[in-house]
């Protein structure tokens, strides 16, 4: 908007009210002002004059200030208490001259004050400048109106502006905060995989193993019988029957009298043998219940054994000086209300973690030519408060940095090298522990000391619906994938 220039001569084709009680006085001024271009009109009244401006509003009034009836100060006083007529200028002709009339005739809110007996040329003067004076205030108030506009239409597009601004942050946050989430879904579906196919492969071994075991532990009692049988009529045979010289060089090849020692110690050590392999088997069998949705009683220790039994290949080395050695301190524990194949996964993350952090640190001794610290990691288990059950897990590792502990329950937090870890291990594990078994897992770790994890359950779960842990719609659970 262009600004209105204040000093530009306006048209003063003014409309001109003339208030006087003189007839003569009116002419002469409507003759005056009506030469100089002026709509003119006139009211011999105070009365008359009102009502003049009501039907139209004059852009000037020249009022006298003596009239019988109504004096112009009324009629003064009575336009300006009104928002209508307020702003139009008075000028009051009067023929007092005394300073208290004219202070009051600006008190009243006169614009100007000519004596009469008036000079022409004074009037015409005074009246352009009153009619220019009006004329600036409204454009001044025009141009002010327009500001006013242009004011408040910049500031609803401003308004408009700040909101469209708020909702595309906000879709922006909610965007990054579902493809997060869509990430997260994603590597727990990935993880679950990777639990799922461990169990269904040692599900399928466990399986596989199984018959042909059974096959030999069940034939193995009658063959350790028969073979006692077999000895005790070696026995008799030799005591009661002459022994020819074929058969004593067949005994003497055969060693028969360490045979005879040997054999059942031989049965013996095979059926210890087979007894371990049926313990492994039933390990991997109870590490595989990935499948198990619903909550079930189980013995935790198994859970925990079966899973050391899947990393018994980083536990102990024999070849090694050094290596990682598990001590199991079990508590007394009854059978716990839990989903088994879930909190397997979790004693399979935070074991796999202390080996890794152990081990590690152990390679990096050998890197730097000193001698390696044996590897330890402790297990606890028992009550407290008499309904929980608590699961401590300790190593001797090289512990985490306070950042690395503000941040260890985070998705994707990882210190492994790319390919190595995904980061999801204990997040998983978090969720697990607290969603699905309403319990805690909390960390204890001093850098160059070690690591503790404590896992607190309730040993009943009291309600059995609980969401999964894919989302409200109960899709596939990352941790229920069938072994
Ligand atoms: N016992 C521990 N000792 C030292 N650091 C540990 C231990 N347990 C966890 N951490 C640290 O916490 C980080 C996060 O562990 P988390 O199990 O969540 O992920 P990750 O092991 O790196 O990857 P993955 O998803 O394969 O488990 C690890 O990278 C490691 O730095
Ligand atoms: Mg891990």
């Amino acid at each position: 908007m262009s600004k209105p220039d204040l000093n530009e001569k306006l048209p003063l084709t003014g409309n001109i009210l003339i208030v006087d009680d003189k007839a003569d006085n009116l002419r002469l001024l409507s003759r005056m002002l009506g030469q100089r271009g002026y709509e003119v009109r006139s009211a011999i009244s105070g009365s008359a004059a009102l009502m003049a401006v009501r039907a139209l509003p004059p852009d000037l009034i020249l009022l006298d200030i003596n009239m019988p009836n109504m004096t112009g100060y009324e009629v003064c006083e009575t336009l300006k208490a009104s928002t209508q007529t307020d702003a139009i200028p008075i000028i009051f002709l009067s023929a007092l001259s005394d300073t208290a009339d004219k202070v009051k005739a600006f008190q009243i809110g006169g614009a100007d004050y000519i004596t009469k007996p008036f000079q022409v040329e004074e009037v015409l003067a005074r009246v352009e400048n009153q009619l220019t004076l009006r004329q600036m205030q409204l454009r001044l108030e025009q141009s002010n109106e327009q500001l006013m506009q242009e004011v408040q239409q910049r500031r609803q597009a401003q308004d408009i502006l700040q909101r469209s601004e708020a909702a595309l942050r906000q879709r922006t946050e909610e965007l990054e905060a579902a493809l997060e989430e869509l990430r997260i879904a994603q590597m727990q579906l990935v993880q679950s995989e990777k639990m799922s196919s461990l169990g269904q492969l040692v599900a399928g071994v466990a399986h596989e193993i199984n018959n042909p075991i059974n096959f030999i532990h069940g034939n193995l009692r009658p063959a350790r019988d028969y073979a006692e049988h077999l000895l005790s009529l070696i026995q008799i045979y030799q005591r009661d029957l002459p022994t020819t010289p074929e058969l004593q060089t067949q005994m003497d090849s055969i060693d028969l009298e360490f045979v005879k020692q040997d054999l059942p110690q031989l049965l013996e050590s095979m059926q210890v043998g087979i007894d371990r392999i049926m313990g492994i088997v039933r390990s991997l069998r109870t590490f595989s219940r990935l499948d198990e949705a619903e909550i079930k009683t189980v013995d935790l220790h198994e859970g925990i054994d079966s899973t050391l039994m899947i990393l018994s290949n980083r536990i102990q080395q024999d070849d090694r000086s050094y290596g990682v050695a598990v001590f199991r301190h079990y508590g007394t524990l009854p059978p716990v209300e839990c989903f088994p194949g879930q909190l397997n996964q979790v004693f399979m993350n935070i074991l796999t973690n202390a080996l890794d952090a152990i081990e590690d640190e152990q390679q990096q001794c050998l890197n730097e030519g000193r001698s390696p610290v044996a590897g330890e990691i402790h297990i606890s288990t028992q009550i407290t408060d008499g309904n929980q059950v608590q699961i401590r897990i300790l190593d001797n590792g090289p512990g985490m940095s306070d950042r690395v502990q503000q941040r260890l329950f985070d998705p994707f937090f990882t210190t492994k090298p790319i390919g190595r870890g995904t980061g999801l291990g204990m997040s998983i594990s978090y969720r697990i522990i607290t969603e699905r078994h309403h319990g805690t897992l909390t960390c204890q770790s001093t850098l160059g000391r070690g690591t503790e994890f404590v896992i607190t359950i309730p040993l009943q779960q009291s309600c059995p619906q609980i969401p999964s842990l894919m989302g409200p719609r109960g899709d596939r659970c990352p941790d229920q994938d069938s072994a």
